[in-house]
Protein backbone atom coordinates (compact mmCIF):
# COMPACT_ATOMS: atom_id res chain seq x y z
CA UNK A 1 0.00 0.00 0.00
CA UNK A 2 1.47 2.95 -0.90
CA UNK A 3 1.21 6.03 1.48
CA UNK A 4 -1.87 8.16 1.89
CA UNK A 5 -2.19 11.95 0.92
CA UNK A 6 -1.95 12.89 4.75
CA UNK A 7 1.09 10.82 5.34
CA UNK A 8 3.13 12.49 2.30
CA UNK A 9 2.20 15.92 3.25
CA UNK A 10 3.40 15.46 6.95
CA UNK A 11 6.55 14.17 5.83
CA UNK A 12 6.99 16.71 3.73
CA UNK A 13 5.60 19.35 5.66
CA UNK A 14 8.42 17.89 8.09
CA UNK A 15 11.19 18.41 5.58
CA UNK A 16 9.93 21.49 4.35
CA UNK A 17 9.18 20.07 1.18
CA UNK A 18 5.42 20.74 0.67
CA UNK A 19 6.02 21.94 -2.60
CA UNK A 20 5.65 18.87 -4.53
CA UNK A 21 2.14 18.51 -3.45
CA UNK A 22 1.48 21.78 -4.73
CA UNK A 23 -0.83 20.42 -8.06
CA UNK A 24 -2.72 17.81 -6.24
CA UNK A 25 -5.86 18.79 -6.85
CA UNK A 26 -5.17 19.18 -10.08
CA UNK A 27 -3.73 15.95 -10.85
CA UNK A 28 -5.88 12.90 -11.68
CA UNK A 29 -5.97 9.77 -9.52
CA UNK A 30 -3.42 7.58 -11.41
CA UNK A 31 -1.51 10.89 -11.07
CA UNK A 32 -1.17 11.26 -7.68
CA UNK A 33 -0.35 7.53 -6.86
CA UNK A 34 2.43 7.86 -9.33
CA UNK A 35 3.47 11.12 -7.30
CA UNK A 36 3.01 9.30 -3.73
CA UNK A 37 5.07 6.60 -4.59
CA UNK A 38 7.65 8.55 -5.83
CA UNK A 39 7.76 10.55 -2.12
CA UNK A 40 7.48 7.41 -0.36
CA UNK A 41 10.90 6.26 -2.49
CA UNK A 42 12.26 9.15 -1.08
CA UNK A 43 15.45 8.75 1.47
CA UNK A 44 15.61 11.85 3.32
CA UNK A 45 18.79 10.90 4.87
CA UNK A 46 20.27 10.84 1.48
CA UNK A 47 19.03 13.80 0.66
CA UNK A 48 20.63 15.31 3.74
CA UNK A 49 24.12 13.95 2.11
CA UNK A 50 23.34 15.70 -1.06
CA UNK A 51 22.82 19.09 1.18
CA UNK A 52 26.32 18.47 2.75
CA UNK A 53 27.42 17.49 -0.44
CA UNK A 54 26.03 20.69 -1.97
CA UNK A 55 27.88 23.35 0.37
CA UNK A 56 31.16 21.15 0.45
CA UNK A 57 31.11 21.75 -3.04
CA UNK A 58 30.00 25.60 -3.05
CA UNK A 59 33.64 25.71 -0.58
CA UNK A 60 35.82 24.29 -3.07
CA UNK A 61 36.65 21.53 -1.37
CA UNK A 62 37.50 18.97 -4.15
CA UNK A 63 39.44 15.37 -4.65
CA UNK A 64 42.12 16.95 -6.95
CA UNK A 65 43.54 18.58 -3.79
CA UNK A 66 45.86 17.55 -1.12
CA UNK A 67 48.99 15.51 -1.80
CA UNK A 68 49.30 12.35 -4.05
CA UNK A 69 50.90 10.48 -6.02
CA UNK A 70 50.51 8.75 -9.16
CA UNK A 71 49.83 5.43 -8.46
CA UNK A 72 52.10 2.09 -9.23
CA UNK A 73 51.17 0.05 -12.30
CA UNK A 74 51.91 -2.89 -13.75
CA UNK A 75 53.28 -2.36 -17.55
CA UNK A 76 52.53 -3.72 -20.38
CA UNK A 77 56.24 -4.69 -20.89
CA UNK A 78 56.30 -6.42 -16.95
CA UNK A 79 52.49 -8.69 -18.16
CA UNK A 80 52.04 -11.38 -20.35
CA UNK A 81 53.39 -14.35 -17.68
CA UNK A 82 51.75 -17.88 -19.35
CA UNK A 83 51.57 -19.26 -15.69
CA UNK A 84 49.45 -16.29 -14.54
CA UNK A 85 47.26 -16.16 -17.64
CA UNK A 86 46.69 -19.77 -16.38
CA UNK A 87 45.09 -18.95 -13.78
CA UNK A 88 43.16 -16.98 -15.92
CA UNK A 89 41.93 -20.13 -18.16
CA UNK A 90 41.26 -22.34 -14.76
CA UNK A 91 38.68 -19.20 -13.10
CA UNK A 92 36.76 -19.37 -16.10
CA UNK A 93 36.70 -22.91 -16.88
CA UNK A 94 35.49 -23.24 -13.07
CA UNK A 95 32.46 -21.28 -13.64
CA UNK A 96 33.08 -18.88 -11.17
CA UNK A 97 33.62 -15.64 -13.16
CA UNK A 98 30.56 -13.48 -13.96
CA UNK A 99 30.46 -10.27 -16.29
CA UNK A 100 28.82 -7.51 -15.04
CA UNK A 101 27.95 -4.56 -17.68
CA UNK A 102 27.06 -0.71 -16.57
CA UNK A 103 24.52 0.53 -19.04
CA UNK A 104 22.04 2.41 -16.64
CA UNK A 105 23.43 6.08 -18.44
CA UNK A 106 21.51 8.44 -20.28
CA UNK A 107 24.20 7.98 -23.10
CA UNK A 108 23.30 12.30 -23.78
CA UNK A 109 26.35 13.09 -25.32
CA UNK A 110 25.76 10.90 -28.53
CA UNK A 111 22.12 12.11 -29.06
CA UNK A 112 20.75 8.46 -29.25
CA UNK A 113 17.29 7.89 -28.48
CA UNK A 114 17.10 4.85 -26.82
CA UNK A 115 19.70 2.30 -24.45
CA UNK A 116 23.36 3.13 -25.81
CA UNK A 117 23.55 -0.61 -25.94
CA UNK A 118 21.07 -0.69 -29.26
CA UNK A 119 23.49 1.50 -31.05
CA UNK A 120 24.49 -0.14 -33.91
CA UNK A 121 28.42 -0.30 -34.47
CA UNK A 122 29.58 -3.35 -36.16
CA UNK A 123 31.30 -1.24 -39.10
CA UNK A 124 30.12 -3.88 -41.72
CA UNK A 125 27.18 -6.16 -40.09
CA UNK A 126 25.87 -3.06 -37.93
CA UNK A 127 25.61 -5.22 -34.78
CA UNK A 128 24.45 -2.99 -31.75
CA UNK A 129 26.54 -2.79 -28.90
CA UNK A 130 24.74 -5.30 -26.64
CA UNK A 131 25.21 -8.20 -29.42
CA UNK A 132 28.96 -7.24 -29.69
CA UNK A 133 29.10 -7.93 -25.22
CA UNK A 134 27.02 -10.72 -25.76
CA UNK A 135 28.44 -12.95 -28.12
CA UNK A 136 31.87 -12.27 -26.70
CA UNK A 137 29.78 -14.05 -23.31
CA UNK A 138 28.92 -16.62 -25.71
CA UNK A 139 32.20 -17.60 -27.35
CA UNK A 140 33.61 -17.70 -23.79
CA UNK A 141 31.00 -20.07 -22.48
CA UNK A 142 31.65 -22.47 -25.56
CA UNK A 143 35.41 -21.97 -25.56
CA UNK A 144 36.10 -22.68 -21.81
CA UNK A 145 32.69 -24.93 -21.97
CA UNK A 146 31.61 -23.01 -19.13
CA UNK A 147 28.63 -20.61 -17.98
CA UNK A 148 29.61 -17.16 -17.45
CA UNK A 149 26.04 -15.13 -16.13
CA UNK A 150 25.73 -11.66 -17.57
CA UNK A 151 24.90 -9.45 -15.51
CA UNK A 152 23.24 -5.76 -17.01
CA UNK A 153 22.44 -3.07 -14.67
CA UNK A 154 19.61 -0.73 -16.48
CA UNK A 155 17.87 2.35 -15.22
CA UNK A 156 14.37 3.68 -14.77
CA UNK A 157 14.52 5.22 -18.44
CA UNK A 158 15.60 2.08 -20.28
CA UNK A 159 15.25 -0.95 -17.89
CA UNK A 160 12.12 -2.30 -20.57
CA UNK A 161 13.79 -1.01 -23.66
CA UNK A 162 17.12 -2.89 -22.80
CA UNK A 163 14.89 -6.37 -21.44
CA UNK A 164 12.67 -5.85 -24.70
CA UNK A 165 16.12 -5.63 -27.31
CA UNK A 166 17.59 -8.53 -26.03
CA UNK A 167 14.39 -10.94 -25.87
CA UNK A 168 13.63 -9.40 -29.42
CA UNK A 169 16.93 -10.91 -30.56
CA UNK A 170 17.18 -14.08 -28.87
CA UNK A 171 19.59 -13.18 -26.31
CA UNK A 172 21.91 -12.89 -29.48
CA UNK A 173 22.47 -16.62 -28.35
CA UNK A 174 23.20 -16.47 -24.91
CA UNK A 175 21.08 -18.39 -22.71
CA UNK A 176 18.38 -15.76 -21.01
CA UNK A 177 18.61 -17.55 -17.43
CA UNK A 178 22.18 -16.37 -17.24
CA UNK A 179 21.55 -12.51 -18.41
CA UNK A 180 19.99 -10.87 -15.31
CA UNK A 181 18.72 -7.25 -16.04
CA UNK A 182 18.62 -5.21 -12.61
CA UNK A 183 17.52 -1.53 -11.92
CA UNK A 184 19.60 1.00 -10.51
CA UNK A 185 18.55 3.58 -8.09
CA UNK A 186 17.08 6.90 -9.24
CA UNK A 187 17.95 10.26 -7.17
CA UNK A 188 16.11 13.63 -7.19
CA UNK A 189 17.90 16.55 -7.44
CA UNK A 190 18.36 19.56 -5.88
CA UNK A 191 17.83 23.51 -6.10
CA UNK A 192 20.65 25.51 -5.07
CA UNK A 193 18.60 26.34 -1.71
CA UNK A 194 18.50 22.48 -1.26
CA UNK A 195 14.69 21.64 -2.27
CA UNK A 196 13.89 19.04 -4.62
CA UNK A 197 12.14 20.22 -7.66
CA UNK A 198 8.61 18.94 -9.66
CA UNK A 199 9.80 19.06 -13.33
CA UNK A 200 5.94 18.26 -13.93
CA UNK A 201 3.38 18.60 -11.75
CA UNK A 202 2.99 15.16 -10.94
CA UNK A 203 6.55 14.45 -11.30
CA UNK A 204 9.67 14.90 -9.02
CA UNK A 205 12.76 15.64 -10.79
CA UNK A 206 15.19 12.14 -10.60
CA UNK A 207 17.94 10.75 -12.65
CA UNK A 208 20.34 7.45 -12.36
CA UNK A 209 22.58 7.83 -9.22
CA UNK A 210 26.05 7.25 -10.91
CA UNK A 211 27.21 3.63 -11.74
CA UNK A 212 28.44 3.88 -8.36
CA UNK A 213 24.62 2.80 -7.55
CA UNK A 214 25.47 -0.59 -8.89
CA UNK A 215 26.44 -1.50 -5.48
CA UNK A 216 23.20 -0.36 -3.47
CA UNK A 217 21.37 -2.29 -6.72
CA UNK A 218 23.17 -5.56 -6.55
CA UNK A 219 22.06 -5.64 -2.76
CA UNK A 220 18.69 -4.07 -3.06
CA UNK A 221 17.65 -6.59 -5.66
CA UNK A 222 18.41 -9.93 -4.63
CA UNK A 223 21.63 -9.96 -7.15
CA UNK A 224 24.54 -10.50 -4.74
CA UNK A 225 22.37 -13.73 -3.62
CA UNK A 226 22.07 -14.25 -7.11
CA UNK A 227 26.04 -14.06 -7.65
CA UNK A 228 25.95 -16.36 -3.95
CA UNK A 229 24.04 -18.92 -5.33
CA UNK A 230 25.86 -19.37 -8.59
CA UNK A 231 29.47 -19.51 -6.45
CA UNK A 232 30.55 -16.76 -8.25
CA UNK A 233 34.34 -15.00 -6.98
CA UNK A 234 34.87 -12.92 -9.48
CA UNK A 235 33.10 -10.37 -11.58
CA UNK A 236 34.16 -8.46 -14.78
CA UNK A 237 32.93 -5.24 -14.68
CA UNK A 238 32.74 -2.75 -17.63
CA UNK A 239 31.15 0.08 -19.54
CA UNK A 240 28.83 -0.23 -22.39
CA UNK A 241 30.55 2.21 -24.67
CA UNK A 242 33.75 0.18 -25.79
CA UNK A 243 32.98 -2.51 -28.39
CA UNK A 244 37.06 -3.25 -28.31
CA UNK A 245 36.63 -4.42 -24.55
CA UNK A 246 38.55 -7.54 -24.39
CA UNK A 247 35.71 -9.65 -21.75
CA UNK A 248 37.04 -11.26 -18.56
CA UNK A 249 40.24 -11.79 -20.92
CA UNK A 250 42.62 -14.80 -18.92
CA UNK A 251 45.40 -12.21 -18.48
CA UNK A 252 43.94 -9.68 -16.68
CA UNK A 253 42.05 -12.55 -14.44
CA UNK A 254 45.29 -14.41 -13.67
CA UNK A 255 47.04 -11.38 -12.56
CA UNK A 256 43.99 -10.12 -10.63
CA UNK A 257 44.10 -14.06 -9.03
CA UNK A 258 47.86 -14.13 -8.82
CA UNK A 259 47.79 -11.02 -7.29
CA UNK A 260 45.04 -11.48 -4.56
CA UNK A 261 43.83 -8.35 -5.57
CA UNK A 262 40.34 -6.85 -4.10
CA UNK A 263 39.70 -5.00 -7.69
CA UNK A 264 41.60 -4.61 -10.48
CA UNK A 265 41.25 -2.02 -12.75
CA UNK A 266 43.07 -1.81 -16.48
CA UNK A 267 44.48 1.65 -16.95
CA UNK A 268 46.36 3.14 -20.09
CA UNK A 269 48.32 6.31 -20.98
CA UNK A 270 46.07 9.63 -21.96
CA UNK A 271 46.17 10.23 -24.91
CA UNK A 272 46.71 13.98 -24.37
CA UNK A 273 46.47 16.56 -20.98
CA UNK A 274 43.09 17.27 -21.49
CA UNK A 275 41.37 13.36 -22.29
CA UNK A 276 38.45 12.75 -20.28
CA UNK A 277 40.05 9.74 -18.52
CA UNK A 278 39.73 8.58 -14.12
CA UNK A 279 43.45 8.97 -13.47
CA UNK A 280 44.64 6.53 -10.85
CA UNK A 281 46.96 7.75 -7.75
CA UNK A 282 47.76 7.24 -4.55
CA UNK A 283 47.11 8.99 -1.23
CA UNK A 284 48.03 7.84 2.07
CA UNK A 285 48.79 4.29 1.00
CA UNK A 286 45.13 4.13 -0.77
CA UNK A 287 45.05 3.79 -3.62
CA UNK A 288 41.86 6.10 -5.78
CA UNK A 289 40.59 7.07 -9.09
CA UNK A 290 40.77 10.91 -9.31
CA UNK A 291 37.55 12.14 -11.85
CA UNK A 292 39.34 14.09 -14.55
CA UNK A 293 36.33 16.85 -13.81
CA UNK A 294 37.78 17.24 -10.46
CA UNK A 295 41.83 18.15 -11.61
CA UNK A 296 42.99 21.44 -12.62
CA UNK A 297 44.22 22.31 -16.36
CA UNK A 298 47.69 22.51 -14.71
CA UNK A 299 47.60 19.23 -12.58
CA UNK A 300 46.51 17.30 -16.16
CA UNK A 301 49.28 19.13 -18.01
CA UNK A 302 51.98 18.62 -15.40
CA UNK A 303 54.65 16.96 -16.61
CA UNK A 304 57.86 14.75 -14.87
CA UNK A 305 61.68 15.55 -16.32
CA UNK A 306 61.84 12.73 -18.53
CA UNK A 307 58.75 14.56 -20.81
CA UNK A 308 56.00 12.38 -20.19
CA UNK A 309 52.79 13.49 -17.91
CA UNK A 310 53.44 12.83 -14.38
CA UNK A 311 49.32 11.70 -13.92
CA UNK A 312 49.64 9.54 -16.82
CA UNK A 313 47.63 5.90 -16.56
CA UNK A 314 43.25 6.85 -16.28
CA UNK A 315 41.16 4.16 -15.62
CA UNK A 316 38.36 3.07 -18.54
CA UNK A 317 36.48 1.40 -16.23
CA UNK A 318 37.17 -2.04 -17.02
CA UNK A 319 37.26 -3.70 -13.82
CA UNK A 320 37.64 -7.18 -11.89
CA UNK A 321 35.75 -7.09 -8.61
CA UNK A 322 36.25 -10.34 -6.16
CA UNK A 323 33.07 -11.24 -4.91
CA UNK A 324 33.57 -10.73 -1.71
CA UNK A 325 34.74 -6.98 -1.73
CA UNK A 326 31.51 -6.42 -4.17
CA UNK A 327 29.70 -7.43 -1.27
CA UNK A 328 31.68 -5.74 1.53
CA UNK A 329 31.22 -2.61 -0.31
CA UNK A 330 27.56 -3.11 -1.08
CA UNK A 331 26.74 -2.02 2.68
CA UNK A 332 29.21 1.15 2.60
CA UNK A 333 27.91 4.86 1.56
CA UNK A 334 29.77 6.00 -1.18
CA UNK A 335 30.75 9.73 -1.51
CA UNK A 336 28.81 12.02 -3.57
CA UNK A 337 29.59 13.69 -6.68
CA UNK A 338 27.73 16.82 -7.40
CA UNK A 339 27.32 18.26 -11.16
CA UNK A 340 25.73 21.32 -11.95
CA UNK A 341 22.77 20.88 -14.94
CA UNK A 342 20.20 22.42 -16.56
CA UNK A 343 17.01 20.85 -15.29
CA UNK A 344 13.73 21.04 -16.29
CA UNK A 345 11.10 22.64 -13.46
CA UNK A 346 7.35 24.12 -12.72
CA UNK A 347 6.92 27.47 -12.35
CA UNK A 348 4.22 28.42 -9.59
CA UNK A 349 1.56 28.15 -12.63
CA UNK A 350 2.54 24.12 -13.53
CA UNK A 351 4.27 25.59 -16.34
CA UNK A 352 7.51 23.57 -17.14
CA UNK A 353 10.41 25.41 -17.66
CA UNK A 354 13.79 24.55 -19.64
CA UNK A 355 16.40 26.40 -18.56
CA UNK A 356 19.27 27.33 -20.60
CA UNK A 357 21.68 27.20 -18.13
CA UNK A 358 22.44 25.00 -15.23
CA UNK A 359 19.99 25.80 -12.88
CA UNK A 360 20.15 23.11 -10.10
CA UNK A 361 22.48 20.01 -9.26
CA UNK A 362 22.33 16.19 -9.86
CA UNK A 363 24.39 13.76 -7.41
CA UNK A 364 25.97 10.59 -8.23
CA UNK A 365 28.36 8.03 -6.77
CA UNK A 366 30.82 6.66 -8.45
CA UNK A 367 32.04 3.10 -8.57
CA UNK A 368 35.83 3.31 -8.30
CA UNK A 369 35.07 4.91 -4.91
CA UNK A 370 35.15 2.07 -3.28
CA UNK A 371 39.22 1.42 -4.51
CA UNK A 372 40.29 3.20 -1.04
CA UNK A 373 38.46 0.52 0.81
CA UNK A 374 40.67 -2.25 -0.94
CA UNK A 375 43.21 -4.42 0.95
CA UNK A 376 44.56 -5.32 -2.21
CA UNK A 377 44.39 -3.44 -5.68
CA UNK A 378 46.09 -3.90 -8.80
CA UNK A 379 46.84 -1.68 -11.52
CA UNK A 380 47.25 -3.26 -15.15
CA UNK A 381 48.32 -1.57 -18.11
CA UNK A 382 46.47 -2.36 -21.28
CA UNK A 383 47.36 -1.14 -24.95
CA UNK A 384 44.75 1.12 -25.79
CA UNK A 385 44.48 0.37 -29.87
CA UNK A 386 43.44 -2.77 -28.45
CA UNK A 387 41.07 -2.63 -26.27
CA UNK A 388 39.45 0.52 -25.87
CA UNK A 389 37.49 2.75 -28.42
CA UNK A 390 34.40 4.29 -26.50
CA UNK A 391 31.10 5.38 -28.29
CA UNK A 392 30.55 8.75 -26.40
CA UNK A 393 30.23 11.65 -28.88
CA UNK A 394 28.21 12.16 -32.19
CA UNK A 395 31.60 13.30 -33.51
CA UNK A 396 35.17 14.03 -33.17
CA UNK A 397 37.24 11.75 -30.79
CA UNK A 398 35.45 8.70 -29.34
CA UNK A 399 32.41 8.84 -31.65
CA UNK A 400 31.38 6.31 -33.92
CA UNK A 401 33.61 7.21 -36.74
CA UNK A 402 36.55 6.71 -34.63
CA UNK A 403 35.33 3.63 -32.76
CA UNK A 404 34.43 1.53 -36.39
CA UNK A 405 37.60 2.70 -37.80
CA UNK A 406 39.87 1.22 -34.63
CA UNK A 407 37.39 -2.55 -34.56
CA UNK A 408 38.24 -2.66 -38.19
CA UNK A 409 42.06 -1.90 -37.48
CA UNK A 410 42.29 -4.28 -34.83
CA UNK A 411 41.00 -6.92 -36.62
CA UNK A 412 43.61 -6.19 -39.44
CA UNK A 413 46.33 -6.72 -37.33
CA UNK A 414 45.27 -9.95 -36.52
CA UNK A 415 45.25 -10.92 -40.24
CA UNK A 416 48.89 -8.98 -40.06
CA UNK A 417 49.49 -12.20 -37.70
CA UNK A 418 48.13 -14.80 -39.49
CA UNK A 419 50.02 -13.83 -42.43
CA UNK A 420 47.60 -12.69 -44.40
CA UNK A 421 47.58 -9.03 -46.66
CA UNK A 422 45.28 -6.47 -45.70
CA UNK A 423 45.01 -3.67 -48.28
CA UNK A 424 45.84 -0.72 -47.13
CA UNK A 425 46.95 3.27 -48.23
CA UNK A 426 49.76 4.99 -47.55
CA UNK A 427 48.93 5.93 -43.89
CA UNK A 428 48.65 1.96 -43.32
CA UNK A 429 44.88 2.58 -42.89
CA UNK A 430 42.90 -0.64 -44.43
CA UNK A 431 41.55 0.31 -47.24
CA UNK A 432 38.86 -2.49 -47.06
CA UNK A 433 35.86 -2.75 -43.76
CA UNK A 434 37.15 -5.85 -41.64
CA UNK A 435 34.78 -7.30 -39.21
CA UNK A 436 35.35 -10.59 -37.21
CA UNK A 437 32.01 -12.00 -35.06
CA UNK A 438 33.37 -13.13 -31.83
CA UNK A 439 32.38 -16.87 -32.05
CA UNK A 440 33.80 -16.80 -35.01
CA UNK A 441 37.25 -15.79 -33.18
CA UNK A 442 38.01 -14.50 -30.25
CA UNK A 443 41.21 -13.55 -30.58
CA UNK A 444 44.03 -13.99 -32.75
CA UNK A 445 44.94 -17.46 -32.04
CA UNK A 446 41.23 -18.50 -32.63
CA UNK A 447 41.55 -17.06 -36.13
CA UNK A 448 44.83 -18.60 -36.85
CA UNK A 449 43.14 -21.43 -36.07
CA UNK A 450 39.89 -20.87 -38.02
CA UNK A 451 41.37 -19.71 -41.29
CA UNK A 452 41.61 -21.93 -44.63
CA UNK A 453 45.31 -21.55 -45.51
CA UNK A 454 44.39 -19.80 -48.93
CA UNK A 455 42.07 -17.23 -47.04
CA UNK A 456 42.33 -14.08 -48.95
CA UNK A 457 41.43 -10.49 -48.68
CA UNK A 458 40.15 -9.01 -51.97
CA UNK A 459 37.27 -6.87 -50.32
CA UNK A 460 35.42 -6.27 -47.33
CA UNK A 461 35.27 -9.19 -44.76
CA UNK A 462 32.68 -10.44 -42.44
CA UNK A 463 33.68 -13.40 -40.68
CA UNK A 464 30.57 -15.00 -39.06
CA UNK A 465 29.87 -18.04 -36.94
C1 LIG B 1 33.69 7.38 -17.67
C2 LIG B 1 34.50 7.50 -16.39
C3 LIG B 1 35.93 7.86 -16.65
C4 LIG B 1 36.52 6.84 -17.61
C5 LIG B 1 35.70 6.84 -18.89
C6 LIG B 1 36.19 5.76 -19.84
C7 LIG B 1 33.00 8.23 -14.69
C8 LIG B 1 32.49 9.32 -13.86
N1 LIG B 1 33.92 8.52 -15.56
O1 LIG B 1 33.47 8.68 -18.16
O2 LIG B 1 36.70 7.84 -15.45
O3 LIG B 1 37.86 7.15 -17.90
O4 LIG B 1 34.33 6.55 -18.61
O5 LIG B 1 35.34 5.54 -20.89
O6 LIG B 1 32.62 7.10 -14.58
N2 LIG B 1 26.23 4.57 -16.12
C9 LIG B 1 25.22 3.90 -15.46
N3 LIG B 1 24.46 4.61 -14.59
C10 LIG B 1 24.65 5.92 -14.34
C11 LIG B 1 25.68 6.61 -15.02
C12 LIG B 1 26.45 5.90 -15.91
O7 LIG B 1 25.02 2.71 -15.66
O8 LIG B 1 23.91 6.48 -13.52
C13 LIG B 1 27.04 3.81 -17.08
C14 LIG B 1 26.80 4.22 -18.52
O9 LIG B 1 25.72 3.52 -19.08
C15 LIG B 1 28.13 3.89 -19.15
C16 LIG B 1 29.13 4.15 -18.01
O10 LIG B 1 28.40 4.09 -16.82
O11 LIG B 1 28.20 2.53 -19.51
C17 LIG B 1 29.93 5.45 -18.12
O12 LIG B 1 29.12 6.57 -18.05
P1 LIG B 1 29.49 7.91 -18.77
O13 LIG B 1 28.60 8.95 -18.24
O14 LIG B 1 29.53 7.69 -20.24
O15 LIG B 1 30.98 8.21 -18.23
P2 LIG B 1 32.13 9.11 -18.89
O16 LIG B 1 31.94 10.54 -18.50
O17 LIG B 1 32.25 8.83 -20.32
Amino acid sequence: MTMTYTEALDILTNQDQAHLLAFWEQLDEAQQQALLMQIEEIDFSEIDRMRVALKQQAEAATAGQGAFEPAPVLTLEEAGDPAVRELGHRALRSGKVGVLLVAGGQGSRLGYDGPKGCYEIGPISKAPLFEIHSRKILALERQYETEVPFYVMTSEANDAPTRAFFELHDYFGLTPARVIFFQQGMWPGLDPDGNLLLDRPDHIFVSPDGHGGILSALRNRGVLEDMADRGLNALFYFQVDNPLVEIADPDFLGQHFANEAEISVKVCAKRDASEGLGMLVTREGHTEIIEYSDLTDAQKAERRPDGQFRLLYGSVAIHIFTFGFLKREADEALPLHVAHKQIPYCDATGAILKPDTPNAYKFEKFIFDVLPDAERSLNVEFARAEEFSPVKNAEGNDSPATTRRDMVAKFARWFDACGVRVPRDADGTPTVKIEIDPCYALNVDDLKAKLPADFKIEGDVLLQA
